[in-house]
């Protein structure tokens, strides 16, 4: 498995006809596993069909996107009997099986089936990028609760995208914004 790294890997999970970031946990000696909260198309998904694959991107912007807006069906390829982004980087199929369930999650084992690079290349070190990964974690949790701890860590990390990030970053900025109905 050369394309997960141990700890956890924050990919955008395709299911049918769907893409959301998801983490998918990676631990010494052990499969890897997802954790999906309960109610989600992406947790739905997998216990109809029973796959999964993690697409890798370099656009921060798509975690903004496909966290708060469906994929649309041309984003969408099909690879057999699963599908993967488009504009993936590289992606990995997994057969997925829910082997455990909490009041409000399931646990999920993964097992991969195939691994593909399709543009081999380097992802610079940019905290713009780092942020919008950030902040976008804590507005899909921010739009439920409205925490105001929440909004304080989004508005350091929109600080962070708009002194360190590029252009993408920026407009994935623009996304959270309009999600979470404030900005810097
Ligand atoms: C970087 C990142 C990682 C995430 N990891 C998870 C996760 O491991 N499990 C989960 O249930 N939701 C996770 N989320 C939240 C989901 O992406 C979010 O709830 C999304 O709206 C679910 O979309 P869906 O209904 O299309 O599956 C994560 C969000 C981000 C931005």
């Amino acid at each position: 498995m050369g394309l997960l790294s141990t700890g956890i890997n924050e990919i955008i999970a395709v299911t049918k006809d769907n893409a959301a970031p998801i983490g998918i946990i990676l631990r010494d000696g052990q499969c890897p596993k997802m954790i999906l909260f309960k109610g989600s198309a992406t947790e739905k998904n997998i216990r109809t069909y029973g796959w999964v694959t993690a697409n890798f991107v370099s656009q921060a912007s798509l975690y903004a996107r496909f966290a708060f807006h469906d994929a649309e069906a041309d984003e969408l390829t099909a690879e057999g009997d699963m599908q993967r982004l488009r504009d993936a980087d590289a992606w990995i199929g997994f057969t997925a099986e829910v082997v455990h369930e909490t009041e409000q999650t399931y646990l999920v084992d993964l097992t991969p089936v195939t691994e593909t690079v399709i543009r081999p290349g380097i992802r610079r070190v940019n905290r713009g990028f780092d942020a919008v990964i950030d902040a976008t974690i804590h507005a899909t949790r921010y739009v439920f609760n409205h925490s105001e701890e929440l909004r304080q860590r989004m508005l350091y990390d929109f600080e962070l995208i708009r002194k360190c990030g590029g252009e993408d970053e920026l407009a994935a900025k623009r996304i959270l914004e309009e999600a979470v109905g404030f900005s810097c």
